[in-house]
């Protein structure tokens, strides 16, 4: 028997890769763009490493040209990027600003013309600041004005067919409401519920006003679904495992695919305020109005302690970083640790492409047969121009192999995978890490602006080249 040495995927896999306004864009005062929660966000002191912002990052704005031919190169089919909302609907108002709907035009017209399929995203957390002032997304009006936003982007752009409303809203309203290391920095548990709520809301009316304008559009959302395993089958584990199985997978699941929340998540928040008290009637007809695809996006698996499980978890030799013995317990009253051994990327992420297998699985069985998007995917490593000018990212290539290997897996077991996008074209502004980690094929020098292609990114086009990906890297 010969050793099998590739993998094949099926014909019309729609390979690819991503980015987001904000962490590429730069030029965040031009042709009327007002500011964001993360340009207010960034330039306070404190929340994001190096205290870097977003003014310049990958001055994509006006390199997009260059940045177009590079996805040319790399031969995708298609190239998954967000809108800026305040590029076209300026302090979050209602009037289309024409100069910021250009920029999109051109950048649609540049891929059509090279034969990419554009798959844009509404929202990819860079709500205008105005909104914010007003409550953002615990308010309920914010649906109302992201509404008017659909109706100007999707009415305005044509050749497109396939849109995203929301990227990862569990970042948007946990990191950004809940836990304050996102933009706009609120710690309110009872906030994060709300606006969990507002955003799937807002997923809904943005789906039934796309159709509206277009009806034979593709529409879905992305979420960040996590695989998580219980540290073990002590009962304090496992009860942490499905609360934090509640937060970031269920609470978004249940309500798309069948129209409820969970209860238990409604029971584990009804001490906080406003949470749940927010949801009216028919809100969950609309979340729950049926998708086209579901995007998912996968870094990492999680395995999961219960409160007071500190010890156990150190003694099998968890690493359980920088939260201490008595923290008090949050909702979630659960910690997620690193299991011992495994590889680690920049960001201190475990690499275990298993757990992605696990879940699109999970996904299928669980919830619903759609197909599927892997819409962000890929690693941070700490690479550097070497000597001869290149930049070599073996570890980043072994990431993305094994990765595909598991989808490849996925799509044996039945999972309807229907496209692959590498987080990211560009290195490019890591949020709260800043410039500091790197997830780019495409190395980025931010003094000059200048792109190096990685070795990863020839690795990648031969992927795409050869619809298959080497068993081993
Ligand atoms: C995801 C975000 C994306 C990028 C990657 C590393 O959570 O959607 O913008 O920062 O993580």
């Amino acid at each position: 028997m010969t050793e099998r040495i590739a993998r094949d995927f099926p014909e019309n896999f729609l390979w690819g890769t991503a980015t987001a306004s904000y962490q590429i864009e730069g030029a965040v005062t031009e042709d009327g763009r007002t500011p964001s929660i993360w340009d207010t966000f960034s330039k306070t002191p404190g929340r994001v490493t190096n205290g870097d912002n977003g003014d310049v990052a990958c001055d994509h704005y006006h390199r997009y040209e260059e940045d177009l031919d590079l996805l040319a190169k790399l031969g995708v089919k298609a190239y998954r990027f967000s809108l800026a909302w305040p590029r076209i609907h300026p302090n979050g108002g209602s009037v289309a600003n024409a100069k910021g709907l250009d920029f999109y035009k051109r950048l649609v017209a540049g891929l059509l013309e090279r034969n990419i399929t554009p798959l844009p995203t509404m929202y990819h957390w860079d709500l205008p600041q105005d909104l914010e002032d007003k409550g953002g997304w615990t308010n309920r009006d914010t649906v109302d004005r992201f509404g008017e936003y659909v109706q100007t982007i999707v009415g305005g752009l044509e050749g497109i067919d396939t849109w995203t409303t929301f990227n990862e809203p569990w970042c948007a309203a946990w990191l950004g409401y809940g836990y304050g290391v996102h933009a706009p920095g609120h710690s309110d548990i009872g906030a994060a519920v709300a606006a969990t709520h507002h955003l799937l809301l807002a997923h809904g009316v943005g789906v039934d006003i796309a159709r509206s304008l277009q009806p034979e559009i593709k529409i879905g959302l992305t979420l960040n679904l996590g695989a998580f395993r219980p540290g073990s089958n002590n009962q304090a584990d496992l009860d942490a495992l499905w609360r934090v199985d509640g937060n970031q997978n269920r609470i978004w699941l249940d309500p798309l695919f069948k129209g409820e929340y969970p209860q238990d998540m409604v029971d584990l928040y009804s001490d906080t305020t406003p949470a749940f008290t927010v949801v009216k009637d028919g809100d969950l007809k609309k979340i729950s109005t049926p998708i086209d695809f579901l995007g998912v996006n996968f870094y990492s698996p999680g395995t999961i302690f219960g409160a007071g499980r500190h010890k156990e978890a150190r003694e099998a030799g968890f690493n359980l970083g920088p939260i201490p013995e008595d923290a008090k317990p949050d909702h979630l009253r659960a910690l997620g640790v690193e299991t011992p051994g495994r590889p680690k990327t920049a960001m201190g992420w475990e690499v275990d492409a298993s757990g992605l297998r696990e879940l699109l699985n999970r996904v299928k069985n669980d919830y619903t047969d759609i197909p599927i998007y892997i819409t962000e995917n890929g690693a941070a490593y700490y690479d550097y121009v070497n000597a001869n000018g290149a930049v070599e990212d073996p570890e980043r290539i072994q990431y993305l192999a094994e990765h595909l290997n598991a989808c490849a897996g996925a799509i044996e077991d039945g999972v309807n995978l229907a496209g692959y996008f590498v987080w990211s074209l560009l290195d490019n502004f890591e949020w709260a890490f800043g410039y500091s980690r790197r997830f780019g094929i495409v190395w980025i020098d931010y003094d000059t602006g200048r792109r190096i292609p990685k070795s990863s990114f020839n690795w990648y086009r031969d992927v795409i080249k050869n619809n298959a990906v080497p068993t081993k890297a």
